[in-house]
């Protein structure tokens, strides 16, 4: 089903419902997992950053769907997209639901949805992640370092980045999820642990001080977590006058521009505001653009 054809204004263009089927499900870290879905389509159109929502196709409780962001496409031999991955870790209903989903499970999605993360332009990309905020920068850096290409038609990088850091914070080591898939070729990953089971022991802010002390000319930061974390990441980009743009992970009821449920506070003009639906005009938004509380 289109939701163009229905489509209000300020509704989400060009996303399409879809029927799929779980192909694998893997075990990524603590309470943390991974699954593929084969749904060609929606694989060859979707965007780093962007994201679909998905339920159960049996049942009604939950009623509505949930949205997860982009972990990766998948291809096949001839290096044609089949399906896309994503990953998760159990908080609630339909989170538990779905740690007992097998292959096969049928399930209902509906994207690509939102604006996601734009192509970087600068010489250093920084991709600041806080717990299962790492998800979506799996695609960002293999986009940026050349590995894959997304979207239909394909976005291009006109300028590579030279380098591709994720700084990567979670509770513990046991939490921290998918570090062999962010093994990839030109990419540096830094781990912050809260306990100093792992990497540096302290906040995953430490980490992007750091690297902005070492360089901040030329680079863009990308974040991606809860909401204090983006917070201090976008007030020390501004302080230190980098770009920077922040992943929301509001709660959402439909996921198209519909319902108003997840609007957040934007900066309209100097000391006016207005909100903004984070599924349709977000997730990925200027860190100078929101207040986050
Ligand atoms: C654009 C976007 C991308 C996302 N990508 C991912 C992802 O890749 N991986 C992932 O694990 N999660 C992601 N999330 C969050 C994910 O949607 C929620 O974890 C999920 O909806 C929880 O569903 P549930 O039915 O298990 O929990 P529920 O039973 O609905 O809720 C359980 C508890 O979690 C709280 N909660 C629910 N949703 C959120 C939320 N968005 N933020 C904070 N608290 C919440 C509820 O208030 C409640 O306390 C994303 C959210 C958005 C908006
Ligand atoms: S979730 Fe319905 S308008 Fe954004």
């Amino acid at each position: 089903m289109s939701a163009d054809a229905n489509c209000l204004p300020g509704m989400m263009p060009h996303a399409e419902q879809y029927l799929a089927r779980v192909e694998t499900v893997r075990e990524l870290a603590r309470d943390t997992w991974a699954v593929q879905i084969r749904q060609p389509e929606l694989a060859q159109r979707i965007t780093p950053g962007q994201f679909f929502m998905i339920r159960p196709e049996s049942g009604s409780d939950p009623l509505l769907g949930r949205p997860f962001a982009l972990y990766d496409i998948y291809s096949d031999d001839n290096g044609q997209p089949t399906g896309i991955e994503f990953g998760y870790v159990v908080v609630g209903k339909l989170t538990s639901i779905m740690s007992n989903w097998q292959p096969g499970t049928r399930v209902i999605l509906w994207g690509p949805l939102g604006n996601g993360f734009p192509v970087p332009t600068s010489k250093r990309l920084l991709c600041i992640a806080g717990g299962i905020g790492q998800t979506p920068f799996l695609a960002v850096a293999r986009e940026a370092l050349g590995l894959q290409t997304y979207g239909l038609p394909a976005r291009t990088i006109t300028r590579k980045p030279e380098n591709v850091t994720l700084c990567y914070g979670v509770r513990s080591a046991d939490y921290a999820a998918g570090l062999d898939d962010f093994n990839q070729p030109g990419l540096l990953v830094q781990v912050a642990t809260d306990d100093g089971t792992a990497g540096h022991h302290g906040l995953v802010t430490d980490l992007l001080t750091e690297q902005l002390n070492a360089e901040n000319t030329e680079v863009q930061v990308y974040c991606c977590g809860p909401e204090p974390m983006m917070k201090a990441v976008g007030d020390i980009c501004l302080a230190a006058n980098v770009p920077c743009w922040l992943s929301l992970e509001t709660p959402m009821a439909c996921g198209f521009g519909a319902c108003f449920s997840c609007v957040t506070k934007v900066k309209i003009s100097e000391g006016e505001w207005d909100y903004r639906r984070t599924c349709v005009e977000g997730p990925v938004f200027r860190a100078e653009q929101i207040i986050l509380p």
